[in-house]
C-alpha cells in the first residue's frame, strides 16, 4: 500500500501529538487523535478527533481499528492495557513494542533493565519497606532523592530530600505510599545533557546532535548546543546496541547527567522529547518525521545542521490568565494552543539558529521575557 494512504494513530492530544501531527499532515499521512476535549492541542489539527479516554480499552480499540500504526505521546498508558486493547485485532502495530514500554514506564524497571544492558546510569535503591528510605538516606550521605515509578513529568515526582527535617516532612506527606518510588543518591552533576536516538522498523540507526538541557525547578527551561563530551562515542555506541538488541523502533530520548569524568544516563523517554524540538528548525530533518519514518520503516536520511549552534526556550506559564502572545519574537516560535494557562504549563516554545551560542542564549533569554502573557 502506498504511504500516503497510511494512517498513524495517536493515543494523546497534547503538544507531543500536535507536532507529530503537523509533519505528518506535510508528509500527506492522516493522522487521527485519541483524547478527551476538542481543545486539546493535537485534536484541532489531527485529521480526525477521536473523543475518548487513552485509559479506556474499548476507546483504545476504536483508535486501533481505525488506524494501520499506533503511537503514544506519553509512556505512561500501562503496557497490559495497551497488550489486551491490542488482541484480537490482527496486523496492527503499536510502536515503541509494548515490551519496550513496559520496561521503560516504570522508573524502577528502566532502571533495572539500563543495569541489566551495563549502560551508565546512578545508583538506586527499591523501597519495600519503610526501613529501606531510611537506610538509603545513611547510604547515601543523607542527601537523596526520590522518584515516583509511574507517571512522573516536568519535575512532578521527583522530590529531592537534603536533610532530617526534608526527610520527616517526605515520610508525612506520602505515608502509605512509600512503594510507589524509588531512591537515588543526589548528584551534583556539572550539566545535563540529552541524546536523541531513532530507530527504524527495518533496523537503521540515526542519533542527533547532543545538546546541554538547562532545568528550573526539576522542569526543563531550554537547552542549546551543539556539545560535545569524551565519552560521548562510547556511550552512544552502547546505546545502539541496546537500541537494537531489544529491537527498538521509533525516536527515543536519553536525559543524562554530566558528572566531567563520564557521561551517565538519568532517565529514559521512550517517545518524542521536549529535549529534541530544536531539531525543527536546527536541523534538515526534524525528530517528529524521524519518528513517523521510523514507524513507516522509511530510510532514516544523515542529519544535517543547518547553523553552528541553536537554542530552544520553553515558554513556561506564570500564571493562569488566558495565554495570549505579546510581542512575536525573532526566533521561529512553536506555539501549542492551549486554552488554559498555569504556572509551570508548557505553552510554546521558540527555537534560534546563530553561529555562536553564547550569544544567542543571551538574546534568546531576553527575548523570551516580553513573549507571554
Ligand atoms: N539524582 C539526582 N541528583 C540531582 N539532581 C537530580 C537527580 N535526579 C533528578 N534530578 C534533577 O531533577 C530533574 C528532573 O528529574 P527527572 O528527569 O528524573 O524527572 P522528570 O519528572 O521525568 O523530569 P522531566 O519530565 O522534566 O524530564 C533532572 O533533570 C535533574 O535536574
Ligand atoms: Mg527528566
Amino acid at each position: 500500500m502506498p504511504i500516503h494512504a497510511k494512517t498513524i494513530g495517536i493515543l494523546g492530544g497534547g503538544q507531543l501529538a500536535r507536532m507529530l501531527v503537523l509533519k505528518a499532515r506535510q508528509m500527506g499521512l492522516r493522522v487521527i487523535i485519541l483524547s478527551e476535549k476538542r481543545t486539546d492541542p493535537a485534536a484541532s489539527v489531527a485529521s480526525k478527533w477521536l473523543p475518548g479516554s487513552i485509559k479506556s480499552e474499548q476507546d483504545i480499540r476504536a483508535l486501533i481499528r481505525a488506524s494501520d500504526f499506533i503511537t503514544f505521546e506519553s509512556e505512561f498508558i500501562p503496557a497490559e492495557l495497551l497488550k489486551r486493547s491490542l488482541k484480537q485485532i490482527p496486523g496492527k502495530k503499536i510502536y515503541p513494542s509494548l515490551k519496550c514500554l513496559g520496561h521503560m514506564q516504570d522508573r524502577l524497571r528502566q532502571k533495572e533493565w539500563l543495569h541489566d544492558f551495563h549502560l551508565p546510569t546512578l545508583d538506586h535503591i527499591k523501597i519495600n519497606s519503610k526501613d529501606d528510605i531510611d537506610l538509603a538516606f545513611k547510604i547515601y550521605h543523607s542527601k537523596i532523592v526520590f522518584k515516583r515509578r509511574m507517571g512522573g513529568y516536568d519535575g512532578n515526582g521527583t522530590y529531592v530530600v537534603k536533610n532530617k527535617i526534608e526527610l520527616a516532612a517526605f515520610k508525612k506527606e506520602f505515608k502509605g505510599e512509600e512503594s510507589q518510588f524509588m531512591i537515588e543518591p543526589f548528584i551534583e552533576f556539572q550539566s545535563e545533557e540529552s541524546l536523541i536516538f531513532a530507530r527504524n522498523s527495518k533496523g537503521q540507526t540515526i542519533v542527533l546532535p547532543m545538546i546541554k538541557s538547562v532545568q528550573k525547578n526539576n522542569q526543563c527551561d531550554y537547552v542549546f548546543g551543539p556539545v560535545t563530551h569524551h565519552m560521548q562515542k562510547k556511550l552512544t555506541e552502547k546505546i545502539i546496541h541496546f537500541l537494537k538488541t531489544v529491537d527498538y523502533v521509533g525516536v527515543i530520548a536519553f536525559e543524562l547527567f554530566n558528572l566531567g569524568s563520564k557521561l551517565v544516563i538519568n532517565e529514559v523517554a521512550p517517545r518524542v522529547h521536549n529535549t529534541g524540538h530544536f531539531s525543527q528548525d536546527a536541523l534538515s530533518i526534524d525528530q517528529f518525521e524521524l519518528h513517523l519514518r521510523c514507524l513507516l520503516g522509511m530510510p532514516l536520511p544523515a542529519i544535517e545542521l543547518k547553523q553552528p549552534a541553536f537554542v530552544m526556550v520553553n515558554l513556561l506559564g506564570t500564571s493562569t490568565r488566558k495565554p495570549l502572545i505579546k510581542k512575536f519574537p525573532s526566533g521561529a516560535l512553536h506555539w501549542y494552543d492551549k486554552q488554559e494557562n498555569r504556572p509551570r504549563r508548557k505553552m510554546g516554545h521558540i527555537n534560534y539558529l546563530g553561529r555562536n551560542k553564547k550569544d544567542l542564549l543571551q538574546k534568546a533569554l531576553i527575548e523570551r521575557k516580553g513573549i507571554l502573557i
